[in-house]
């Protein structure tokens, strides 16, 4: 069939192509899945299961129900010291139609979307999606690989509409400070930038706290925050996340959304109302451990001759620096996973900057994670001795 040009010639990623070799082999430890390796608590699923006996089976309504809107309201509120109204708060499918949702409303043909050169992968096709030109903002191995705002003011062209921000990142950990942040909110005031700060990972910051960026004095009115319940509650099946900003931005991005999916699944949303008024016990568990493997993990890696690696201040990836093996990140995992099978996703899958790297979920046990970086130093020895 005649497709769009634009769909005509997909093809399958180096993330795909892992994985579907991945599927096929025995024996494999998959540092490749990036969702939390924990089932959503037992109470959470009962309350999806409990509104579906209740009669929660209708349309819901399309900007999320009221009830969810206030407890995300409040979680801020106690968090962060936020004042979010449940009217600038739109459920969504996951994050991830929350930032395409937002950059449909922000951008026109042309817009140009500066974004970190290493990233979430779907940012660059959303960004393709809306007629969007891309302007990577370098990054700095040397900086944990932060946003910094001197290379922003290097980046940013007249053009420049929208700033896409992560912090924690995924793939590569980094946590932005204070001080990143408020150089990078002068530099948004100053040229007039909209953001859009995805902090999915908000609840996953090993010291310290969290900085949403719309607590900076002026940023509100600028910025619009991603965030939801995959990685804090383990609810990634469930598809549920949320934006919040401005209101005219998010009303908009409520109209387009009808369009698209007219509401978010019912059960998800009373199931997320029960994780927020409930579980907050299980998401301190669940970072505890995903901050001792991560340090355990990235102690492993970087003993390994010809691997670096930093311990990430949060999130619960790796960013490993292969460079030294004289290998791309292509050939590196591919042989890694038919020689030792361990699959790691290669950094180029996030920006040509991420050559280079490779990326390490650790979404397994410990002694996974130790088993995976002893195959890896085997595998490097045996391929080069
Ligand atoms: C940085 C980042 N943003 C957004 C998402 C989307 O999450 P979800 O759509 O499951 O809420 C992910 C998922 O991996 C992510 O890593």
């Amino acid at each position: 069939m005649k497709l769009s040009p634009k769909y005509a010639n997909l093809k399958p990623t180096p993330m795909l192509k892992i994985f579907q070799a991945a599927a096929k082999m025995d024996n494999v430890i998959n540092l490749g899945i990036g969702e939390p390796d924990f089932d959503t608590p037992k109470d959470i699923i009962e309350a999806g299961c409990s509104a579906a006996k209740e009669g929660f089976t209708h349309y819901p309504p399309v900007m999320g129900f009221f009830d969810l809107r206030e407890e995300i309201s409040s979680y801020w509120s106690k968090k962060y010291g936020l004042s979010v109204l449940p009217d600038e708060i739109m459920i969504t499918t996951g994050g991830i139609q929350a930032s395409y949702l937002a950059l449909q409303v922000l951008c026109e043909e042309g817009s140009e979307i500066l974004m970190p050169a290493i990233c979430f992968t779907p940012y660059f096709q959303q960004a393709d999606f809306v007629g969007a030109k891309v302007r990577a903002v370098p990054l700095d191995e040397e900086n944990q690989f932060r946003l910094t705002p001197e290379s922003l003011s290097r980046a940013i062209t007249p053009k420049s509409r929208v700033l896409i921000l992560n912090s924690p990142a995924n793939p590569t950990g980094a946590v932005q400070t204070e001080e990143d942040l408020r150089g990078i909110a002068k530099i948004a005031e100053e040229k007039d930038l909209v953001v859009i700060s995805d902090e999915i990972y908000e609840a996953f910051i090993f010291d310290g706290k969290h900085i949403p960026f719309s607590s900076l004095p002026g940023m509100k009115d600028r910025t619009i925050t991603i965030s939801g319940f995959s990685k804090t509650y383990a609810m990634t099946g469930w598809r549920i996340g949320y934006a919040f900003g401005p209101s005219d931005v998010i009303r908009a991005m409520g109209v387009i959304s009808v369009a698209q999916s007219m509401g978010v699944n019912t059960l998800a949303q009373k199931a997320a109302v029960f994780a927020l008024r409930n579980r907050d016990d299980f998401v301190h568990e669940m970072v505890n451990t995903y901050k001792r493997r991560t340090s355990v993990a990235a102690e492993a890696f970087d003993s390994i001759p010809s691997l670096k690696c930093q311990k990430p201040k949060g999130g619960f990836y790796l960013f490993v620096n292969i460079k030294e093996t004289g290998m791309d990140s292509v050939t590196f995992c591919m042989e890694a996973l038919e020689k030792v099978q361990v699959a790691m996703i290669p950094g180029v899958s996030f920006g040509q900057e991420g050559e280079g790297y490779v990326r390490i979920a650790c979404t397994v046990d410990e002694a996974k994670l130790l088993e995976a970086a002893e195959r890896v130093r085997r595998f490097l020895e045996e391929t080069q001795p």
